[in-house]
C-alpha cells in the first residue's frame, strides 16, 4: 500500500517483525525512489550496502552497541559518503561533461568543484556528510511512501563498522538505516513534539 501523507506516516520503528521480510525488488524500488535526492553538482558520492545476513547483521550489531532492531529488521542500509567524490574518479563527471559545449567549461566545473568540497577536510566531510544524509532522508520518505517502515541510527561506531565491512579510505559511514515492518506486539510511543516555527526560523 502506498501512503502519501509520508511525513506523518514516517516514524523511527524500534521494534521490527522478525517474520516480516523486505523482499530485494522492494528495497530496489526504494531505492529508485530515494536517489532523486539532490546532491551537489549532483555528483551523487554515496554508497549503500545493504546487509541482510545474519552472519552480517551480527557482525554490524556488533559495531552499533548491539541495537537488537539491526538483528531483527530483515535489512539494515549502511550509509556511505564520499569524501572524495568531488573528484575527477567519479564517473558522474563523465556524463556530466555531455553538457558542457567546450572543455574549458566542464574543466571549470570540475575545478569549482574541487575548490568548494575538496580543499580541507572539514569541507570534504561536508560534502560526504551533508549530500549522503540527504540520501538517507530520502530513503526513509521512499520506504513511508511505499508502507515500509525504518529506523535511522548513529549510535553506532563509525571507524568499527569501517573496518568490519571494509569501507576504502576516503568514505565514511553516515548512518545507518534499518528497514522493515513494525512488530505488532510494539506499538510506537506517541511522536514527541517538535520545534514549531516561531523557536527556529528567523525571517531578515
Ligand atoms: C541521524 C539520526 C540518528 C539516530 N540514531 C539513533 C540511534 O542510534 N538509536 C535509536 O534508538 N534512535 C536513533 N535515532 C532515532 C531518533 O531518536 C528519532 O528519529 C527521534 O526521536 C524522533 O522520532 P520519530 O523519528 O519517530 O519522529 C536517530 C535519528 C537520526 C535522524
Amino acid at each position: 500500500m502506498r501512503h502519501t501523507n509520508i511525513f506523518e506516516e514516517r516514524r523511527a520503528v524500534r521494534f521490527f517483525d522478525k517474520n516480516a521480510d523486505l523482499p530485494p525488488e522492494r528495497l530496489k524500488a526504494i531505492i529508485d525512489l530515494a536517489v532523486l535526492a539532490p546532491s551537489a553538482f549532483n555528483l551523487q558520492p554515496w554508497e549503500i550496502i545493504a546487509v541482510r545476513s545474519a552472519e552480517a547483521k551480527q557482525l554490524l550489531a556488533d559495531n552499533a552497541g548491539g541495537q537488537q532492531k539491526i538483528l531483527d529488521a530483515p535489512v539494515t542500509l549502511i550509509l556511505i559518503g564520499n569524501r572524495e567524490g568531488y573528484d575527477l574518479s567519479n564517473p558522474v563527471w563523465e556524463e556530466a561533461r555531455g553538457i558542457f559545449k567546450e572543455e574549458a567549461g566542464f574543466n571549470a566545473a570540475v575545478q569549482s568543484a574541487r575548490s568548494l568540497y575538496g580543499t580541507s577536510p572539514e569541507r570534504k566531510i561536508k560534502f560526504a556528510e551533508s549530500n549522503a544524509g540527504l540520501l538517507a532522508m530520502s530513503i526513509m520518505y521512499a520506504a513511508a511512501y511505499l508502507g515500509v517502515d525504518s529506523h535511522p541510527m548513529s549510535g553506532i561506531d563509525f571507524d568499527g563498522i569501517k573496518k568490519a565491512f571494509n569501507i576504502g579510505e576516503g568514505k565514511a559511514v553516515v548512518m545507518l538505516i534499518s528497514l522493515g515492518y513494525i512488530d505488532p506486539d510494539h506499538p510506537l510511543a506517541l511522536r514527541r513534539p517538535r520545534r514549531q516555527y516561531d523557536d527556529i526560523v528567523t525571517e531578515v
